[in-house]
């Protein structure tokens, strides 16, 4: 039988809360450190000792304020409030290790996709391509009102906008900048060869864009893809777009339906414009 290799992935976030809550209050629990450098660097070196592959850190935007209408328990048992920003964690980990991956959970509804795209290519350089992205839409009312929103998009149009940031972001990473636009050549005077260097126009039901990805080609170009998404809309949306997905199943029957469905899905993989 073909040997099986097992990937292993921590899984944290940037609060003190994430979802074993009133761990914090341990005598050896350090949780509360996460507005810390030192705690970041230490787990990543202890990971990367462990040979870990990943470090997964999840993220929500906006606040748990539906029990009894208010934040009151939220932050007395810090439940993922304060919750800081976790892209910016990476590059210090990254300077301290050189093999463990970096999965960070952004939520793509509050995010012009030009910019972001910026932000995961450097990501990418300063990781030299250990860089992913776990994408998600978001599922709190609370971040669209913090937002300036009503409320947050009907949730299978959450997952039709994403469908159309990601086709702007596949432009961005793998269609802006050909392999061979960058000479960083001092003795002819040329960086760039502009000729290389394409205009991306996107005019898709959500996001339209004209112009170029701002970053030369990182060592992926996009990074790892992770997604979770368990209902039917978002299974489809994982199983055209991710990498690598996470999935919550109770029992043995209920996983191998799951995994059934999401390769049936995956398989063939769909065309992906480039143009
Ligand atoms: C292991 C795991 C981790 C997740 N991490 C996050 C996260 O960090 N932030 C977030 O907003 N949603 C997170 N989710 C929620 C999923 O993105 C998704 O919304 C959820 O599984 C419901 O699926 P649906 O969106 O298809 O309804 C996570 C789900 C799972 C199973």
């Amino acid at each position: 039988m073909a040997k099986k290799q097992i990937l292993l992935n921590a899984f944290n976030m940037n609060c003190v809360g994430h979802i074993n809550h009133g761990l914090w209050t341990h005598p050896r629990d350090n949780s509360v450190d996460y507005n810390t450098l030192s705690y970041w660097t230490e787990l990543a070196k202890t990971l990367e000792r462990g040979l870990f592959d990943g470090l997964f850190i999840a993220d929500i935007i906006g606040v748990y304020d539906v029990y009894q209408q208010s934040i009151d328990l939220t932050a007395r048992e810090a439940i993922q409030l304060p919750v800081n920003d976790p892209l910016l964690l990476v590059p210090a980990m990254a300077a301290v290790t050189q093999h463990l991956g970096f999965g960070v959970t952004s939520n793509l509804s509050y995010e012009p996709p030009y910019l972001f795209a910026r932000r995961m290519s450097t990501l990418d350089h300063l990781t030299g391509g250990r860089a992913g992205w776990n994408i998600v839409t978001g599922y709190l009312d609370s971040g669209a009102r913090a937002m300036g929103l009503l409320t947050q998009d009907e949730h299978d149009q959450r997952y039709d906008r994403a469908d159309d940031y990601l086709e702007l972001l596949y432009k961005l990473w793998e269609g802006s900048w050909e392999d061979e636009a960058v000479r960083r050549d001092k003795a002819a005077r040329v960086f760039a060869d502009a000729s290389r260097i394409h205009r991306i126009s996107h005019q898709g039901p959500f996001y339209q864009l004209d112009g170029y990805h701002l970053c030369e080609p990182s060592r992926q170009r996009t990074p790892v893809l992770f997604q979770a998404g368990s209902s039917d809309r978002g299974q489809l949306f994982a199983a055209r777009h991710a990498e690598g997905i996470f999935i919550a199943a109770q029992d043995k029957d209920k996983t191998r339906q799951l995994v059934q469905d999401i390769r049936r899905q995956a398989w063939p993989p769909a065309a992906v414009a480039m143009t």
